[in-house]
C-alpha cells in the first residue's frame, strides 16, 4: 500500500489554463477508461497518475521494465486547478511555491484561439505564469539559481475542424502575450506616473516578461530564465483517428 507520505513526494505536474479548455478531462482520463462527465472546476483536483508505456521516463532510461525503481518512476501527480478567473487563486498559489512542481502543463481549447476573446484570455493567463516563473528565477538568492520549470502549452481540442493546429498555436500566442506585454507596461508606467506626479518609477525589469528590449515575445526567451516551452497539439476526447494525447505523455515522459 502506499502512505500518503510517499505520494505527496512524487513529482507534480500542475494543470493550468483557461476555464473549458480540458484539464479535469485529461486529469481524469489517466484514471478512468470511460469517458467522464466534466463541469467547470470549482476545486482543485490531485491525481496519482502513471505514465503510460510505450512512454519511458527520462529519469529510468537506463533501467529495464520489471525493476521496481523503474515502475516507481513512472508515477506522479497531476494537480487540476480551476480556470475560472475569480479561482486561479489555487493555480497561483501552487506557483508561488513552486518547489515540487516538476512541469507546468497550460491546457488552451486550440479552437478558442482561433477568436476573441478566447485568445487574449489564454494569452493574459500565461503570460501570467510566465512571469511568476521569471521572479522565482530573478528573485531566487542561490547563485545557482532555480532549476527552471518547464512549459507545456498542451493545445486540446484538435478533433475540432475549426482548432488551429499547433504551429499557429504557438504563432498566436505569442503574438497576443506581445500585446499583453505592452498593455501591461503602459499601464504600470500610467500608475507609476500618477502616483509620483513624475515619469515613471516601477521597477519595469521585474514586471516586464522576456529579454528587455522592445518588439515581439518569443517563447525562446523564457530559455534565459530556464525554461523551456513546448507546444504540443492533441486531443483528449473525440477519438483516436484525429490523434491523441501521446506527444503530452512524452512531454511528462521527458521531465519525469
Ligand atoms: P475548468 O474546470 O472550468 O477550468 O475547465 P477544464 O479545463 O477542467 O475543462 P473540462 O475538462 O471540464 O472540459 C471542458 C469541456 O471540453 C467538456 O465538455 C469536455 O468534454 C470538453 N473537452 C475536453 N477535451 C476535449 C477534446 O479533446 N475535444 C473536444 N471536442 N472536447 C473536449
Ligand atoms: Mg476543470
Amino acid at each position: 500500500y502506499r502512505t500518503a507520505a510517499a505520494s505527496a513526494s512524487l513529482p507534480t505536474f500542475l494543470l493550468v489554463g483557461p476555464s473549458g479548455s480540458g484539464k479535469t478531462a485529461f486529469a481524469t482520463l489517466t484514471e478512468r477508461t470511460s469517458i467522464a462527465q466534466t463541469h467547470t472546476s470549482t476545486q482543485p483536483l490531485t491525481i496519482e497518475a502513471l505514465l503510460p508505456s510505450p512512454h519511458v521516463p527520462a529519469s529510468s532510461h537506463y533501467r529495464s521494465p520489471g525493476d521496481p525503481a523503474y515502475e516507481r518512476s513512472r508515477r506522479f501527480l497531476l494537480l487540476d486547478t480551476p480556470g475560472h478567473g475569480k479561482l486561479r487563486h489555487y493555480a497561483t498559489a501552487s506557483l508561488s511555491d513552486p518547489k515540487s512542481i516538476r512541469g507546468i502543463i497550460f491546457v488552451v481549447d486550440a479552437a478558442a484561439l482561433a477568436e476573441e476573446p478566447g485568445l487574449n484570455e489564454a494569452a493574459s493567463y500565461l503570460h501570467d505564469v510566465l512571469l511568476s516563473l521569471q521572479k522565482r528565477y530573478t528573485s531566487a538568492t542561490s547563485s545557482k539559481g532555480p532549476t527552471g520549470i518547464p512549459v507545456l502549452v498542451a493545445a486540446n481540442k484538435m478533433d475540432l475542424f475549426t482548432a488551429l493546429p499547433a504551429n499557429l498555436v504557438k504563432h498566436q500566442l505569442e503574438k497576443a502575450i506581445t500585446e499583453v506585454r505592452t498593455s501591461r507596461a503602459k499601464a504600470l508606467r500610467d500608475a507609476g506616473a500618477a502616483l509620483s506626479g513624475g515619469e515613471d518609477e516601477v521597477d519595469e525589469e521585474r514586471e516586464w516578461l522576456g529579454e528587455g528590449g522592445e518588439g515581439h515575445f518569443e517563447f525562446s526567451q523564457m530559455q534565459e530564465i530556464g525554461t523551456s516551452v513546448s507546444v504540443v497539439g492533441a486531443n483528449v476526447l473525440g477519438g483516436k483517428e484525429t490523434g491523441s494525447v501521446d506527444g503530452w505523455w512524452e512531454w511528462i515522459g521527458e521531465n519525469l
